[in-house]
């Protein structure tokens, strides 16, 4: 076996044959396999690869139950299969399999240890995105490109590539696995100064299923930037929930000043208010954001919320009680007094919710 090429997908069911198809017509004399990494989707994705794979002993399938994530699928489906070069490659198409042999030689014959399938060197394009698409995306490249000291590539946001299974071995330990950013994810984490190839393509329209590509993927990103840069110390998540505090801080002293100043509530009645208020949507911000990846819906995201105000409401009280120890006891200035007491808050908050709300299955 010379190459895996390892394909994500979720609800791609109708793209499961014509994709093999084209890989059939492009990888002519390579010895290859394809990885279909489903993660249970609702459309029977699973069902059509496996239908595949009795037609094809080519087609393969590892089907993840309970479980999401694009990063996570290659890793696991590179994981899954005994080849010595892995490309990972869209499911839905948007790639371009017809440059695969020509990456396969870069590794083979030129000694790179990844090639990336660029949009944005000489050749390549982005197709038919909106100015709006195609601005966010040259953005998280520039980002991106921040990220990596060495091992740079003019498209680092590519799910496009390829790459020897020496690199993966290398890297895997210390991957984050979050989101949708696997190549940059394991250019940043290899501390070798790696041979990094490109080959230009063109990404294509969808014609079948839609993308998985929202609101979610940019805080997904901004985790992987945490995590890379600073997440030995801190957790990228935890960073994210401070931030949607910060958030939060704001929309308390709107709402205060709503009640208090210009609807004249005693200040008390409008100080509840604004509690409940900030503490609302905090909660619903991290749940689209910080646990994007376990979203509660329906009954659970009731409890939740309930939940939610109680673990809260509890983690004011050490709040209170060490900025309240810093001030009087120790003699702390009150604006660093009252932000040690957010911090501690904070880390309750945020350790206890995502034991007992966001717990991962
Ligand atoms: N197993 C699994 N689990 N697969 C997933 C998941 C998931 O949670 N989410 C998405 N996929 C699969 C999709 O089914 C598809 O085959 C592939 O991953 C890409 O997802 P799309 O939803 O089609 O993403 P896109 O086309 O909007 O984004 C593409 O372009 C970006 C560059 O701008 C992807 O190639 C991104 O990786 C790339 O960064
Ligand atoms: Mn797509």
């Amino acid at each position: 076996m010379q190459l895996s090429v390892i394909i994500p997908c979720y609800n791609e069911h109708d793209n499961v044959r014509p994709l093999f198809a084209k890989l059939v017509a492009a990888l002519k004399g390579i010895e290859w396999e394809a990885v279909y990494v489903d993660d249970d989707s609702p459309d029977g994705t699973s069902q059509e690869v496996l239908n595949l794979a009795k037609e094809d002993g080519r087609a393969r399938l590892v089907r993840r139950v309970g479980r999401r994530g694009l990063s996570s699928a290659c890793i696991e489906g590179m994981l899954a299969s005994s080849s010595g070069v892995f490309a990972v490659i869209d499911g839905d198409m948007q790639h371009d399999e017809t440059v695969l042999p020509q990456m396969l030689k870069k590794i083979e014959d030129e000694g790179c240890d990844i090639v990336v399938g660029s949009r944005y060197t000489e050749g390549g394009s982005t197709g038919d995105w909106n100015a709006a698409r195609l601005g966010m995306s040259k953005f998280a490249t520039i980002l991106g490109n921040v990220l990596l000291k060495e091992n740079k590539t003019t498209d680092p946001m590519s799910g496009f590539f390829m790459l020897k299974r020496e690199l993966l071995d290398d890297v895997v330990h210390g991957l984050s696995g979050e989101g949708f950013k696997i190549l940059l994810d394991v250019l940043a984490t290899s501390e070798k100064n790696l041979k990094v190839g490109e080959v230009a393509y063109t990404f294509r329209t969808r014609e079948f299923g839609e993308s998985k590509l929202d609101a979610r993927v940019l805080s997904d990103f901004a985790m992987l930037l945490f995590d890379k840069l600073i997440g030995k110390i801190i957790p990228a998540r935890f960073l994210m929930f401070v931030t949607v505090g910060m958030i939060g801080v704001l929309v308390h002293l709107g709402v205060l000043g709503l009640f208090n100043q210009v609807l004249d509530l005693k200040f008390w009645g409008a100080q509840l208010i604004a509690t409940l208020a900030a503490m609302t949507s905090n909660f619903f911000i991290n749940n689209i954001f910080t646990y994007g990846d376990r979203k509660l819906k329906k009954n659970k995201l009731v409890w939740g919320l309930i939940k939610f105000f109680v673990i809260c409401g509890i983690g004011a009280i050490p709040n209170v009680l060490f900025a309240n120890y810093l001030y009087d006891d120790l003699g702390a200035y009150w604006l660093l007094a009252g932000a040690a007491g957010m911090i501690v808050s904070s880390i309750w908050n945020y350790s206890i919710s995502r034991y007992f709300i966001w717990r991962a299955n």
